[in-house]
């Protein structure tokens, strides 16, 4: 069994330990292709594209503060009905153009429907109908995301990390709860108040302890 929370890099060298044909499997054996992403950023991407999809269909994929951006890659795998995807990031890898050439290789179907975009995630116009995702968006980013997201009207799905205790706000909650447990907290009740359905879920704690997934949709649709 491999680490899955290593952050070496996937290589060609580990295509044997991904010799099956689930879907899982070939996605991995394209990033390994490709030979520049840590194995944990594809267990993560994995584990939040699947539980995203489980809940949200269709719309546009935006996946801000993306990296390589395989979270809206595998978001367009796992459902073809999203028409496109953006991906963006103030500083797009430059592997990431590697990597998204590997899965087309693969998937033919993804070309030209995925779009990379380096610049602040706040100059992204977001529409009602997008589904935007964000993988680990340290912080106050995340935040923001949820912020971009809510006042859009759009669907949304965080996966928090680098909590900050003294600009965050805990609701008073730490009393109670573990300061980034009540972050977590006042963000998903505050998704609430702004007329959001929430979801709470969790990744695997092995691939990652920064592994509480938060899924909102507005229960009113725009
Ligand atoms: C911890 S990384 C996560 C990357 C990717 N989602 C993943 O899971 O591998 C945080 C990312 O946020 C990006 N970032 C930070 N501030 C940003 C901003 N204001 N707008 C867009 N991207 C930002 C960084 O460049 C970095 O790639």
């Amino acid at each position: 069994m491999m680490d899955p929370s290593s952050r070496n890099r996937l290589t060609e060298k580990l295509l044997p330990r991904f010799s099956g044909e689930s879907l899982f499997d070939r996605i991995a054996r394209a990033v390994c292709r490709a030979g520049c992403l840590p194995r944990k950023e594809l267990y993560e991407a994995w584990e939040v594209a699947r539980r995203v999809r489980r809940r949200f269909r269709g719309g546009r994929v935006v996946d801000l503060a993306c990296g390589h951006g395989l979270t809206a890659q595998i978001l367009m795998l796992l459902d073809d009905t999203s028409p496109t995807a953006l991906a963006v990031d103030r500083r797009i890898p430059e592997s990431a153009a590697k990597l998204a050439a590997s899965l087309e290789e693969d998937w033919p179907r993804l070309r030209g429907r995925v779009q990379f975009a380096q610049g602040d995630l706040e100059s992204v116009e977001l529409r009602p109908g997008d589904l935007v995702v964000s993988v680990h968006a340290c912080g106050e980013l995340t935040d923001l995301v949820l912020e971009r997201a809510v006042s859009a009207g759009a669907r949304v799905a965080v996966l928090p990390c680098c909590h900050d205790l003294q600009k965050g706000d805990l609701g008073g909650l730490e009393g109670w709860l573990d300061g980034p447990l009540a972050a977590d907290v006042v963000r998903a009740a505050h998704l609430r108040s702004r007329g959001y359905r929430i979801y709470t879920q969790s990744i695997p704690s092995e691939i990652t302890p920064k592994n509480r997934l938060l899924l909102a949709e507005p229960l009113v649709h725009r």
